[in-house]
């Protein structure tokens, strides 16, 4: 069976934790059954290929197994039943989903194994809960730009918004930044008017995905919660997001938990906004990879099943 997963950005500005949206960049999973367990293979093509484990500290076997064990089927499945091959596209520890992208694909080529016993939602809730949050790994299943609302253990409501007529610049820059590392670097308590700040331009943000209103992008964009302190690891931040917003970008910020930043632009905008960005950080001595990218509307998919 077959599974591509698309990369994620997470938080879009002010919508910590709760906003993300899929991208058109895919991970794609093959995964058969092994007709001898000596001779079950496990392969790596792409990003991650020389240092990701091939054994079962991989986060994708961990997704899997996380679905035997929840299905009862810990017994008759093991790493060895399975040829295992992952294309991956997606940079790793980039703040562009790689890490969801490998348990989406483990959960759900898992419960196809299983007979499908697992809804989407339900999937979706075990992607969470091996995540720990849920903005980077929601839009992976879902597609589209997501609303997570967390109603207890992991149980997420989805509101999807509608796909933005929009294009979406990513710069990577050539360094890893672990978004454990990134979260430690946050206050464990904020100040009222922080937070104020940030429930008003997510609700700007929202009222302009719904409106096709992407002027407002620049204030909505805005955060208060996680980049100023995220801007320590990554000290060009706000000259990417100037250099972004000046070459006609609606609005940009920090993907996920970083380092990559995202900017976004009509399409005719996209060539020359990337390659403004990556000069910034070429200033820098660090080497960067650029990708134009449209919303992903699907999610997850199954082709070829
Ligand atoms: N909302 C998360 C963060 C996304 O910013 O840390 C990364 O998983």
């Amino acid at each position: 069976m077959k599974v591509k997963v698309p990369a994620t950005t997470a938080n879009l500005g002010p919508g910590f934790d709760v906003l993300g949206a899929s991208l058109s960049l895919y991970n794609e999973l093959e995964v058969s059954f092994a007709s001898d367990p000596k001779k079950a293979k496990f392969v790596i093509e792409g990003e991650g290929k020389k240092i990701l484990p091939k054994n079962e500290s991989n986060i994708l076997w961990k997704a899997m197994d996380a679905v035997f064990g929840l299905l009862d089927l810990r017994e008759k499945y093991n790493l060895k039943s399975f040829n295992i091959k992952l294309t991956n596209n997606i940079p790793l520890s980039s703040g562009l989903g790689s890490s969801s992208a490998a348990r989406a694909a483990g959960i759900i080529a898992a419960n196809q194994i299983c007979g499908n016993k697992l809804t989407k939602g339900e999937m979706a809730q075990l992607g969470v809960k091996l995540e720990g949050h849920p903005d980077n790994i929601i839009p992976a299943f879902y597609g589209g730009v997501c609303i997570s609302i967390n109603r207890g253990d992991d149980n997420i409501e989805v509101i999807k918004l509608p796909i933005p007529k929009m294009q979406a610049v990513v710069c990577t820059p050539g360094f890893e930044l672990a978004t454990e590392r990134s979260r430690n670097i946050l206050p464990a308590k904020y100040e009222r008017k922080d937070v104020v700040f940030n429930l008003a331009r997510i609700s700007l943000l929202t009222k302009a995905f719904c409106d096709g209103d992407f002027k407002v992008l620049k204030e909505a964009m805005q955060d208060k919660l996680h980049q100023p302190y995220r801007a320590k690891l990554i000290p060009v931040m706000q000259d990417l997001i100037s250099s972004a917003m000046e070459n006609g970008a609606y609005g940009a910020c920090l993907s996920g938990s970083g380092p990559s930043m995202i900017a976004f632009c009509n399409k005719n905008k996209a060539q020359n906004i990337a390659k403004c960005m990556a000069k910034i950080w070429k200033k820098e001595t660090v080497p960067t990879k650029t990708f134009i990218l449209d919303f992903d509307k699907t999610g997850a998919i199954t082709p070829e099943n």
